[in-house]
């Protein structure tokens, strides 16, 4: 039978650019004899809409059945004054924690037509792909002790930066098997020097490095030296694994090297199910941009690519992937732009709809 997509388009223009990746995956189908049984569902402010909740448990339960899920944004100011529970980030969160998904790859990556786009110089980012690999799951947004008390007369805030050497061990693992599909090659960043967390994440890397990955070249680097780096020359890296606060940080500025939110996927990946498979997500960025919604402006190019992403780590496609990404490239190579993608001199964008159908033609020209 074929691989399942579970689709969560969700809210504001999360179902404008799934729309597009509909499209994709429907050409994969008809052209490539690779479809997929596709079944769509409710996440974010739609499923509270219909149901109460952000995410009901039968959708759940398919999300952990399911050989991949796509998502496509949550939220929006309607739904602003919901109860914390009840919001429709809540939906998102629980998808990733059910699911456990630690590791979570996001790329950076420059397409040569969009290197003016940059605020660096283009020489420093044209051609530009690397992939930080971030903890999710654990680190300082869920250690215990928690929380704001009183000492004395005073407020103290508290967060605990803690990590087992199991949860460093399966985050290593993913990055360097990573690294085995890419360019065998994978920074670790941590701040050994000040922080215990530290010390022990380069332990362990370079434990579990010795024991099972020697063909593939590790570094480390303190995170700080590395955000410097990153801008300075980010091509020097390829993988770049590290913990859920660095990598939150590192990855934002590492993914605006490359120009517009509309252009960045991302996946988040879990323990091999019974098929071999990780459990996965693959997402967007961006959010639901409600600014923007249903005018038929947004680049449905970041989902599109989370999309490619999924062909290659869920489904071992990765020469169709790369035909996708292929795509994407001409597209943009032949000046066609959202209008996010417009410089400040400006030009005419083509709609969200336009940008799915150019890609698609470009796929049939591939
Ligand atoms: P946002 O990413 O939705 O939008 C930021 C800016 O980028 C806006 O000006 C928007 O128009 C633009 N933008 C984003 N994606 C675009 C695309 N594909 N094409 C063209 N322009 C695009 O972030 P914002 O405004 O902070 O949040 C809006 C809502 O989305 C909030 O409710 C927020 O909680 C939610 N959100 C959801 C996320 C998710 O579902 N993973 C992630 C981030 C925010
Ligand atoms: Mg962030």
């Amino acid at each position: 039978s074929n691989p399942s997509l579970l689709i969560l388009a969700g809210d504001g223009i999360g179902p404008e650019v799934m729309n597009e990746v509909k499209k994709i995956i429907g050409w994969y189908g008809d052209k490539r004899d690779l479809a997929f049984d596709v079944e769509d569902d409710l996440v974010g402010g739609a499923a509270f809409d219909a149901h109460g909740t952000p995410l009901t448990d039968a959708t759940m339960e398919k999300a952990q059945n399911a050989d991949a899920v796509l998502l496509g944004a949550v939220g929006g100011p309607k739904y602003d004054t919901l109860d914390f529970s009840q919001k429709p980030e809540r939906g998102l969160l629980r998808l990733r924690k059910e699911m456990d998904l630690f590791s979570n790859l996001r790329p950076a990556q420059c397409f040569d037509a969009l290197a003016d786009f940059s605020s660096l110089k283009r020489d420093v980012v044209a051609g530009l792909d690397i992939m930080i690999v971030r903890e999710l799951t654990s680190g300082v947004y869920f250690g215990e002790p928690r929380g704001i008390h009183k000492e004395g007369n005073e407020r103290v805030g508290v967060n605990t930066q803690r990590y087992t050497e199991s949860e460093i061990a399966r985050v290593a693992r993913s990055a360097f098997e990573l690294a085995r599909r890419r360019n065998n090659k994978v920074c670790s960043m941590e701040k050994a020097n000040v922080m215990e967390s530290g010390v022990l994440w380069r332990q362990v890397v370079t434990e579990i490095h010795e024991a099972e990955y020697a063909d593939v070249e590790l570094s480390h680097m303190y995170a700080d030296a590395g955000a410097m780096q990153l801008c300075r020359w980010p091509k020097q890296f390829d993988v770049i694994v590290t913990d859920n606060l660095f990598g939150d940080l590192l990855s934002d500025a590492a993914a605006m090297l490359t120009g517009s939110l509309g252009m960045l996927p991302s996946a988040s990946l879990g323990a091999p199910m019974a098929n071999g498979r990780p459990k996965a997500l693959y997402e967007p960025v961006h959010g639901s941009a409600p600014d923007i919604a249903g005018q038929g402006k947004a680049n449905p190019i970041a989902c599109i690519l989370s999309f490619a992403m999924a062909l290659r780590y869920s489904f071992d496609q990765a020469a169709e992937a790369e035909r996708l990404e292929k795509a994407v490239e001409k597209v943009l190579a032949d000046g066609k732009r959202t209008a996010d993608l417009l410089g400040p001199e400006g030009g005419t964008p083509i709609s969200t709809a336009e940008m799915g159908d150019a890609i698609v033609e470009a796929l049939d020209a591939s």
